[in-house]
């Protein structure tokens, strides 16, 4: 294939259909590739990536103010910075580290258990909307104590809401859509806020009510968006990531006969899933003054989104960096979940995922989970795969056979 076509878009069936096709012609021609109809660029290589995300000063999350402030209904943690994001940050963490990791724990398994029983006598399963979508929520819900008899509505809301911040291009219907499911997700959330401020239990949401910044409790408003910004950043990726690491793992039979017989190496599949598929593709940036990237002169304002996809594919970071590989040595597992990550896939500097240690936690249980029920799993015959997303990207579905065990 061509790739120097000077039509090249981001926007473009062909690139939706497959971006990873389009990566080496990004970094090598492209590197801060300029989509007119969204006027803003696109970062592809390894280093400026990381350089983007690591000065928050310069590169900012203003963006999110209009991506995701109408719809969380309040400041998200991304759009935080100095005293208040440290300070918000820690309490969110308080739920996941320590004791609080270990109550949630079983939390999760229950949750693989309860979720995959139905499906077990059937020896198939679509992995995607059968279970994991579920599983993503209802985990979260119990995060933060929220009743799990309403995973349906919660996954609809949250779906909609979502779509808003990770569209490119969301129609006005879509958008209208997008607002209706925020304020019933909120109108839901509310009553809920009201009753654990008199009656906190253990949950992140009893957390938010019960703890002071600079000495004052959190309003209901900065609360909800918390809420929000949590139930979203910890279901859209969780799923995904389990989706696509079967789904590689089955393409590489001899990686997953070695992750069965050794579950101890699915920390590495997992990283490695991560690095060569992150379900996060795209962060936006703006610029807080003029800069220069890849000797691209940016003017102050200029939006930019940083392809995480790309910039984890770059051979100057990663060798053979287009093989999916969980023994590959310049992927350090003890790093992979944290800010110190080598890939990119939980983004890097100030804003580095709060929740990559739990999500390490989450989906080594339901992985352990989903394998130690079935053996001899393989695709659908007329399984196709397709993926779906430019923001946030994973499998549409992933229908597998299996032998129950
Ligand atoms: C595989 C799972 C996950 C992936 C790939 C992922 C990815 C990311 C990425 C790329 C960012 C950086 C965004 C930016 O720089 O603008 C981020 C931030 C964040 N993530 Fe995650 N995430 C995952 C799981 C979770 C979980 C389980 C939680 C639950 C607490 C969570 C909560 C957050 C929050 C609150 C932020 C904003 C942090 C800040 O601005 O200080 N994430 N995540």
């Amino acid at each position: 294939m061509n790739h120097s076509l000077k039509s090249f878009s981001v926007l473009s069936e062909s690139y939706h259909e497959d971006p990873y096709q389009y990566f080496s012609y990004l970094r090598e021609t492209d590197p801060v590739h300029y989509e007119e109809s969204l006027d803003s660029y696109f970062i592809s290589r390894y280093q400026d990536v990381r350089h983007v995300l690591q000065h928050s000063d310069i590169f900012t999350t203003k963006p999110l103010s209009e991506r995701a402030e109408p719809v969380m209904r309040g400041p998200v943690l991304a759009q935080m910075h100095g005293k208040e994001h440290t300070a918000k940050r820690r309490i969110v963490l308080r739920r996941f580290v320590g004791n609080p990791l270990e109550h949630l724990t079983p939390l999760i398994k229950d949750n693989a258990e309860r979720l995959l029983a139905p499906y077990l006598e059937k020896g198939r399963i679509d992995l995607v909307n059968d279970f994991g979508k579920t599983f993503a929520v209802c985990v979260t819900m119990d995060i933060l104590g929220l009743d799990k008899k309403d995973h349906e509505k919660i996954r609809y809301w949250h779906s909609g809401v979502a779509d808003f911040i990770t569209s490119l291009n969301q129609s006005p219907e879509d958008q209208a859509h997008s607002l209706k499911c925020s304020e019933q997700l909120a109108n839901y959330l509310s009553p809920i806020i009201a009753e654990r401020r008199g009656n906190p239990g253990h949950d992140l949401i009893s957390i938010l009510c019960t703890s002071e910044y600079e000495g004052v409790a959190m309003s209901d408003r900065d609360i909800r968006a918390l809420i929000l910004n949590i139930l979203l950043a910890a279901t859209e990726p969780a799923d995904k990531t389990l989706a696509l690491m079967i789904y590689h793992l089955l393409h590489h039979p001899q990686q997953m006969k070695d992750v069965l017989e050794d579950r101890s190496l699915l920390p590495r599949a997992i990283a490695e899933t991560l690095r060569y598929k992150p379900p996060v593709q795209l962060i936006p940036r703006q610029l807080s003054q003029d800069a220069v990237i890849s000797n691209v002169e940016l003017k102050e304002g200029t939006i930019v989104f940083c392809m995480i996809g790309a910039a984890n594919r770059d051979p100057e970071a990663f060798e053979h960096p287009n093989e999916f590989n969980i023994y590959r040595d310049d992927l350090d597992v003890k790093s992979a979940f944290s800010g110190a990550a080598r890939h990119l896939a939980f983004g890097s500097g100030l804003h580095n995922c709060v929740g990559a240690g739990f999500a390490k936690t989450e989906l080594d249980i339901v992985a352990n989970t989903v394998l130690d029920h079935m053996q001899n799993i393989r695709l659908e015959k007329d399984f196709v795969y397709r993926e779906t997303g430019l923001y946030t990207r994973g499998p549409v579905s992933l229908r597998i056979l299996f032998d129950a065990v």
